[in-house]
């Protein structure tokens, strides 16, 4: 099971990776605005993420085409033997994918809403495609049921292509996608706070250690 945080936000990130429970951290150009970043601070982010623990760090491409795309992964991949380079699940996005995985740059192909998306990924080599689970959900499409055709379809023809899963609108989403094989997940230190967020689980430590102060 491989757990990621969506964000740069360095004091959440910093914060949740310290658990050792997380493997690290994905960013997009999205992500990056909302924490107030921009790509020029891309280096910076790196540098924090690893030193808080990331065994991996993802960041993606910009640029229309595919030449363009390829030169700015592989200069994010020169950043260090940690990043995943992603790219946009577009014609451009999955030629550049397929041009930098036959390099043996690690590859994520993101906003991925469709199984055929996933067949592409597969045959470009991608190490990983991220699914957005909320979005596809928001469409009024069965988010679910997509996940499970792209995860069977990569089981069956024994693609390494990895699910990694974005988007995540809860806790209860993981269980049931991890139900049903897929082990890679990335979510908003919201989402992750939630895994600690259960009562019972809050008042058995009260109890524990009451038991203690008692019998101290
Ligand atoms: C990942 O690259 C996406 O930015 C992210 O998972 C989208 O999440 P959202 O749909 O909750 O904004």
């Amino acid at each position: 099971m491989h757990l990621y945080l969506d964000t740069a936000d360095r004091a959440a990130a910093e914060d949740l990776l310290a658990t050792g429970l997380f493997a690290g951290v994905t960013t997009n150009p999205t992500i990056l605005q909302r924490a107030v970043v921009g790509v020029a601070d891309i280096p910076d982010i790196y540098r924090w993420a690893t030193a808080a623990g990331a065994r991996e760090v993802f960041f993606q491409a910009w640029g229309e085409d595919t030449a363009t795309l390829v030169k700015r992964g592989q200069e994010l991949r020169d950043l260090g033997d940690r990043v995943v380079v992603k790219l946009v699940a577009s014609r451009a996005g999955s030629a550049a994918c397929a041009q930098l995985a036959a390099d043996g740059v690690p590859t994520l192909l993101t906003a991925v809403y469709d199984p055929a998306q996933a067949v592409v990924a597969a045959a470009a080599g991608a190490t990983y495609i991220a699914p957005y689970l909320r979005r596809l959900n928001a469409a009024g499409r069965d988010g679910i049921g997509e996940i499970v055709a792209m995860r069977e379809l990569l089981a069956a023809t024994g693609s390494a292509t990895r699910i990694l899963l974005a988007s995540i609108p809860d806790t209860a989403a993981i269980v049931t996608l991890a139900r049903r094989g897929v082990d890679c997940f990335t979510m908003a230190p919201a989402i992750a706070e939630q895994f600690f967020a259960d009562e019972l689980t809050a008042e058995a430590v009260q109890t524990f250690e009451q038991a203690v102060t008692a019998t101290s």
